[in-house]
Order: C-alpha cells, then structure tokens, then sequence
C-alpha cells in the first residue's frame, strides 16, 4: 500500500480543477440500470469508488467503457441482480442497485452493509420506502433481499433525510405506478443531479433538491440522446480551499459549482479568510490568522459532515477555542487522536469537539480510516513543521483525483510513496531539484 510524504509548511498557491463529483457519479452510475441500453456519462471523476460501481455493474451483467473523464455504460442486458459482500464491504454505496434493481426487475439481493469507521448507518430508511413502494424484504446469510411484483406509488415520510436513501427511493420510484412523494428528503446537490440524469431519461420528477419530492412513475425510460455531465464535487473543491486557508496561501478552485460551496465559502470567511466568487471559480487568501469558529455540522444547505475533519484540521491553527459538533454521524471524530500526534490540543465530549489553536503542528507518521478523516490528516501535514506521512492511502484513492499531482501543481512538497520507503526527505529533496 502506499502513503503520502508531505514536506509541511509552504504557503499553496494558485488554480486547481476540480473534478467530478463521486457522490453524484455513484448513484448516476446505478440509475443507468433503470434505463436499458447504452448511457454516456462525461466528467466522471477516476476514483476507486467508481471503479468499484463499475466493477459491481458488470457484475450484473452491464459491461463499461472507461475513457479518461468519461464513462460508456451498456445496461442492455442484466444477468444477476445482486450485489455481493466482497464488494458491498468495500463500498457501502453498493446499496445504490436496490432501488434501480427492484424497479426494473422485480427482485434485488443486497448484502447488508454493516457498521463502518464513522458510524452505525442503517438502510432501515431506504428498506421502509421501498416496502411502502410494494417491496417485500427477507433477512438471510447478511444479505437483504428484495422483491417487489409491482411498484405502486406512495407517500414516503423519512425519518431523517438520508441521502443514499432518497436516491435510492428515487430511482425505484420513477418506474412505480403512479406519483409517490417523499418527505423529508435529502436536499444535497447530488440528489438534484440525479433527478437531472433521471429526467433525462425520460422520468417525471419535480422537487429535487427541496424536502418534498413529487414523482409521477412512468412505464418505461430510455437512454438519454446527450451525455449526462456530473455535476461538480463540492468536497473536493471544499478540501482545497482549505489548503490554500491552512498553509496561509492563495488558492483558486476552477470548475465548480459556488452555489454549492455557500456553507464552506462561510465559514472559510468566519475564520478570517478572503474568498471571491467568480461565476465557476472560488478563491481563498487568508494572510491574517485564523479565527476560531463554533461549526456544526447538518444536512444541506447546512455545513456538510464531509467537511467536518477538513476545518477541524484548520482549527488546530486558530487564535482561540473552537467548538465543532458532529450532528450527522457518531464516530466522526477519528481523525482527533492522529492530529493530537501532531501537536493539536483536542478534547472529545460526545459529538462536540473543543479544538484549542496551537501556533504551529509538528510533522508527524500518522493514519486514518476513513476518506475525508485522511484528507483532513494531508492539510494537516501541508501546515506542519517538517516531514509527515499519511497512511492507508487507499481512502484517499476512493475520493481524490491525482490529489499529489494537484497539490504539488499548488506548490505543496508532497510524494506518494510505497509504505515501507524510509528515505522521505531525500526523496522530497530531489523531487524538488527536479522541478
Ligand atoms: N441513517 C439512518 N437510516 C437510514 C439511512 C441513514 O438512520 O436508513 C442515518 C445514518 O446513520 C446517518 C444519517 O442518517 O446518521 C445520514 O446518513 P445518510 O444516509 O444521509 O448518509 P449516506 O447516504 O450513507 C452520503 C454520502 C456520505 C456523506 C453522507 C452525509 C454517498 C455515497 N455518501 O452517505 O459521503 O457523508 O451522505 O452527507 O453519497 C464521503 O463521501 O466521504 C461520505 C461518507
């Protein structure tokens, strides 16, 4: 496995693009399902997580066609309608082909996705609309499986707006027979950008992206003509505007989607930074320290949990005691210990965080278990004084496009290296003669 060298302590300057959004590609990806034939899709970030849903689509017997950005997808045919353990246990967004599943063949063999790094997460939300939708559900060996002789349109109140559960109703619901409508829905943009993709394919949707979604069910949907282009990732974007804040530099996030960064772009402003918003441009200068803020994080358009580690790791640098609470997940707060290794001063009670600003971090060896805990460890890193190293770089990989490429192209001193290489800053010296 490998890990990332990163050089702390150099101020990051300039532009960085950014891709597409996983949150969005992943559940586009299933929805393809519901509509036999053959889909495009373009601005598909290259993730494991994505090759992980393809990988899981051609199980199903719908093979793909990978070109940088862009992703071919023919949902002709589909063979098993299951999605097994050794891939579900790798990506719990594997759940995402129930919905698609059900709706278009009657039946679904899911494998439960069990607890994970951050929290508990159930699917009783998405098992619950589904069985209002007429899906019948047995529990056997950890998998679910799912049949449903026809979907009939319901009215669905969530008991919390989960959003892999919205989609996943989403997509049965456009092939069930007559208006469903759910309550309480997840208003994140990447449910709005698969009711584009499903609209485009023919459905009915009205009310994406608000709690209450109306869904007229239609009889059959087809390819759309145009391909469908993912809509920006607002984490990713989020992630580097606070690496251009930590490092105390100037960084610009080209093609992205402002509108959806308002919480970030903020609190970034609370925290004492200068941030412009251009038409598919955010920038971020901060010369002055950062000030302490008091973050909670919530469902969209509140502050997103996927950035929750990110500020926490910019908090360590503030002038004063912050609060952070976690509101969405239970156990988000692993990356508290590995960042203490660096010099933070973090004390846990419960789901708050009181983060006292230290004047600077230390490098340090340091791991984390789930992706965006990772990346807040990385920006950590690009502050600290001398050499860190993150590692299990495999979380990364399932949500960062060419993440070294882009930060060393922002000026970062930053490697990626197998686990087991010792000659860190020699390796970050001549990487840096090279340049
Ligand atoms: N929940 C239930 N029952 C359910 C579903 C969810 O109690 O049936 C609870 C969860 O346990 C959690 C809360 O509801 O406490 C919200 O979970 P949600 O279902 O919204 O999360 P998710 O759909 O599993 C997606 C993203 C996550 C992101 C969360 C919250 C995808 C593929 N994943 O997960 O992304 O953190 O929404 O915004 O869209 C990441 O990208 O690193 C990531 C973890």
């Amino acid at each position: 496995m490998d890990k990332i060298v990163i050089d702390g302590g150099r101020p990051l300057h300039g532009h960085v693009p950014i891709g597409g959004a996983k949150n969005a590609a992943l559940p586009i990806l299933a929805a393809t399902l519901v509509a036999p034939g053959e889909h495009r899709l373009d601005n598909v970030p290259e993730l494991l997580d994505v090759s992980t849903m393809l990988s899981l689509l051609g199980r199903i017997g719908c093979p793909s066609l990978v070109s940088p950005g862009s992703v071919r997808l023919d949902t002709s045919r589909i063979i098993f309608c299951e999605a097994p353990y050794d891939l579900v246990r790798k990506m719990r967004a594997s759940v995402l082909v129930l919905g698609p599943l059900l709706a278009r063949r009657g039946e679904a063999l899911v494998s439960l996705p069990g607890g994970c790094a951050i929290g508990v997460r159930p699917i009783d939300q998405h098992l619950k609309g589904l069985e209002l939708l007429g899906a019948r559900f047995e529990l056997s060996g950890g998998y679910v499986h799912g049949t449903a002789h026809e979907l009939r349109g319901a009215r669905i109140p969530l008991d919390v707006p989960t959003v892999t559960g919205t989609e996943n109703l989403l997509m049965a619901a456009v092939l069930a027979r007559g208006e469903t409508v759910i309550e309480n829905a997840a208003c994140e943009p990447e449910v709005e950008d698969l009711a584009r993709f499903l609209t485009s394919l023919g459905a009915h949707i009205e009310g994406a992206g608000t709690p209450t979604i109306h869904i007229q069910g239609v009889s059959s949907l087809r390819p759309a003509t145009a391909p469908h282009r993912i809509l920006p990732d607002r984490i990713e974007a989020g992630t580097y505007l606070v690496a251009g804040a930590i490092t105390g530099g100037d960084v610009t996030v080209t093609e992205v989607e402002p509108s959806d960064l308002v919480p970030v772009i903020q609190q970034l402003r609370n925290a004492g930074c200068q941030v412009d918003v251009g038409e598919h441009t955010v920038r971020v200068r901060r010369t002055g320290p950062v000030r302490p803020l008091d973050l909670r994080t919530e469902p969209h358009p509140g502050f997103p949990t996927d950035m929750q580690a990110q500020f926490m790791a910019l908090l360590t640098r503030a002038e004063g005691t912050s609060r952070v609470t976690e509101t969405i997940f239970e156990n988000r707060f692993m990356h508290v210990p590995e960042l203490a290794r660096m010099g933070a001063e973090i004390e846990i009670r419960g789901n708050e965080a009181c983060v006292t600003g230290t004047p600077s971090l230390r490098g340090a060896s340091v791991m984390a278990t789930d992706l965006r805990a990772s990346a807040g460890l990385v920006l950590a890193g690009l502050a600290a004084d001398g050499l860190s190293e993150v590692l299990r770089l495999h979380h990364l990989d399932r949500g960062y496009e060419r993440l070294v490429e882009k930060l060393r192209a922002l000026g970062a001193s930053v490697a990626r290296v197998p686990e087991e290489r010792r000659d860190l800053g020699v390796l970050l010296e001549k990487q840096a003669a090279a340049k």
